[in-house]
């Protein structure tokens, strides 16, 4: 039995740090599932595929070249780590991921990341419908502004330009879509711990999950 920590949350909630960070601590697998958004997206992008075109969308995350090595996202052959993290793309992404040909098409790749001795997994839905029965389901949440703050500092720190009144009404608009959704809404899982984390480093959060999966 294979354990599982899921630990979702809304856009730059810090999830994806701390996700990485405890599965660095416990030497388990890490799946960012929101890069298999992005890399559809992205792949969408490129082929100019209409977004109202669920078949076809769904095509490409069914037959996603994606593979994952040592923190580096790859699309095919071509590292592709940067440019998922551009805003475009996570808008794109989060719409078509509202699409169930899209969720269904990537559940089974998600699955099989689920590998001994055990994997973090970050994201929207992994507690409530990936991974429903993980050994410790994580909600981590932050103000709407201290998001704001951590989106602006990494689009800076990854070379991108960015400014925090379009980032507001962005994250805004991302959480609106993911949480209104038909098909999967963000919201805390069934036995769920919730995690404000606006006023919390990213280390003090891992600790905390650490302490959680200890008990
Ligand atoms: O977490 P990240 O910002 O990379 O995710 C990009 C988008 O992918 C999210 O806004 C969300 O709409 C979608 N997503 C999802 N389910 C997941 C992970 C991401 O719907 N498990």
């Amino acid at each position: 039995n294979i354990p599982v920590i899921a630990i979702d949350g809304p856009t730059a909630s810090g999830k994806g740090t701390v996700a990485h960070k405890v599965a660095d601590r416990l030497g388990f697998h890490y799946l960012d599932s929101g890069a298999l958004y992005r890399l559809t997206a992205l792949m969408a992008l490129r082929r100019a595929t209409e977004l109202s075109d669920e078949h076809a969308l769904a095509k490409l995350a069914e037959h996603l070249p994606a593979s994952f090595s040592g923190g580096e996202i790859l699309l095919a052959h071509e590292n592709v780590t940067q440019l998922i993290r551009a805003e475009e793309v996570g808008n794109v992404a989060s719409k078509i991921a509202a699409l169930p040909a899209v969720r269904q098409a990537l559940f089974a790749l998600q699955l099989g990341f689920r590998r001994a001795p055990g994997l973090v997994a970050d994201g929207r839905d992994m507690g409530t419908v990936i991974f429903p029965h993980a050994q410790l389901k994580v909600f981590l949440t932050a103000s709407t502004e201290a998001r704001a703050q951590r989106r602006y500092k990494q689009l800076i720190d990854k070379g991108f330009s960015a400014n925090i009144e379009d980032l507001l009404s962005d994250l805004k608009a991302r959480d609106d879509r993911d949480t209104y959704r038909a098909i999967a809404p963000l919201m805390p899982a069934e036995g769920a711990h919730l995690l404000d984390t606006s006023n919390m480093t990213a280390d003090e959060a891992v600790e905390e999950v650490l302490k959680w999966y200890a008990h």
